[in-house]
C-alpha cells in the first residue's frame, strides 16, 4: 500500500513534547497513555496480550468464537467497519470474516507505521475488501468519507476494553462522538472488561514476565530520544494497583528518590515516592456499562460474556 493511500492527519512529535510537559506539570504528574505506542511500544503491547497473566485478549477471543455468528446477523450485509486503533489484527480478521460481504474497513490509528502494517495485513487477508486507513488521533474529532449508497450500516469496532483507558467523562464524550460518527442505523461492537478480584487484575497489569514494566518504561526512553528529556529509568520503579474506590487499575512509575528531570530546558522536581501515572484501566459491571451506553445515545442490543464473567462483548445500536 502506498503512503498516499493513507488519509493523513498524523500529529507531529511536537505534540509528544508538549503533551509530556503538560502532563508532568499536573499534580499528580502523568504522561498521556497514547504516547506509549511508538513502534517499540506497539511491539511490546502485542507481547503483553500474549502473556499468561493478561487474561483479556484470550478471553475476548473465546467470547468472539461463540457470539460472532449472532453479531453478523445483527449487523447485516455490506457493513462499513470503522476501527479505533489498529492492533495486530487477529480479532479484526475474525470479526470481518464473520460478516456478510463487508463493504469497507476504515482503521483509525495514531502511528503511521502501525497503520500501514495493519492495512497491508488486512489487504492480504481480504484482497477484495476496500480499505481506507486513516492516520489520526482518534481521541480528537475525525471525519469519515461519505459512504456510497450501496453501503449498509456503519459499525464502530472497539475491542480490548480500550474504552476503560479513558477517564469516565472522556469515555462518555468519546462514545457520544462514535454515536454521531456512525449515524442513524449505525452500530458499535465493543469489548469491555469487568470488575473482578484484586490478584487477577494486578497480575494482568504487572505480568510476571515483566513485559508491562518494559512497555511502561519505554515511554521514558522515548521522552529522552524524541523530547530532549533526561530520564534515568533506574531511578523509577513500575507499579500496578487496583483501586476499588475508582474501579480502576492505576499503572505508574514511582520515583525511587528525590530528583530533577528535564524536558528540554524545563525542570521537573520529583519527591522520593512521587508518581507519574501512565495509564488507568477502568473496569465495569454489566449494568454500569449498559447505563453508560444508554446515557451516550446507544441502545444496548445484546451482550456476551465468558463463563467466569471476566470480560464482555456488546453490540449497541445508535
Ligand atoms: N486496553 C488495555 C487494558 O486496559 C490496555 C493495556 C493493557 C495497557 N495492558 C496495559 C495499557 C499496560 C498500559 C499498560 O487492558
Amino acid at each position: 500500500m502506498a503512503s498516499t493511500d493513507i488519509v493523513d492527519h498524523e500529529p507531529d512529535t511536537g505534540d509528544f513534547r508538549q503533551g509530556l510537559i503538560d502532563g508532568l506539570s499536573r499534580d499528580p504528574k502523568d504522561i498521556p497513555a497514547k504516547f506509549l505506542y511508538d513502534e517499540r511500544g506497539s511491539e511490546l503491547f502485542e507481547q503483553i496480550c500474549e502473556t499468561d497473566d493478561y487474561y483479556p485478549t484470550r478471553t475476548e477471543i473465546g467470547i468472539m468464537e461463540t457470539c460472532l455468528e449472532r453479531v453478523s446477523e445483527l449487523i447485516g450485509p455490506r457493513a462499513r467497519i470503522v476501527e479505533f486503533g489498529a492492533g495486530s489484527g487477529r480479532k479484526t480478521r475474525m470479526f470481518l470474516k464473520a460478516l456478510e460481504s463487508p463493504a469497507a474497513y476504515l482503521p483509525i490509528e495514531i502511528s503511521k507505521a502501525a497503520l500501514r502494517g495493519c492495512a497491508e495485513r488486512m489487504q492480504t487477508a481480504f484482497p477484495d475488501l476496500e480499505i481506507t486507513p486513516i492516520c489520526a488521533d482518534y481521541t480528537e474529532p475525525v471525519e469519515l468519507p461519505a459512504p456510497p449508497s450501496s453501503v449498509g450500516r456503519t459499525v464502530g469496532y472497539y475491542p480490548g476494553s480500550t474504552l476503560g483507558n479513558f477517564e469516565p467523562d472522556e469515555a462518555a464524550s468519546f462514545l457520544r462522538r462514535i454515536h454521531d460518527l456512525c449515524g442513524d442505523n449505525g452500530g458499535l461492537f465493543i469489548g469491555i472488561d469487568l470488575v473482578k478480584d484484586r490478584d487477577t487484575l494486578e497480575a494482568a497489569y504487572d505480568d510476571s514476565a515483566g513485559v508491562t514494566e518494559a512497555f511502561t518504561m519505554n515511554i521514558l526512553d522515548r521522552a529522552n530520544r524524541e523530547a530532549d528529556a533526561d530520564f534515568d529509568r533506574d531511578a523509577f520503579r513500575f507499579e500496578a494497583q487496583w483501586q476499588p474506590e475508582h474501579q480502576r487499575v492505576q499503572l505508574r512509575l514511582v520515583s525511587r528518590e528525590a530528583q530533577t528531570v528535564h524536558v528540554g530546558d524545563t525542570p521537573f522536581e520529583f519527591e522520593a515516592g512521587e508518581r507519574i501515572v501512565t495509564e488507568h484501566s477502568y473496569k465495569f459491571r454489566l449494568d454500569q456499562f449498559a447505563e453508560l451506553a444508554r446515557d451516550t445515545g446507544f441502545s444496548p442490543v445484546e451482550n456476551w460474556t465468558d463463563d467466569d464473567e471476566l470480560f464482555s462483548l456488546w453490540y449497541l445500536e445508535t
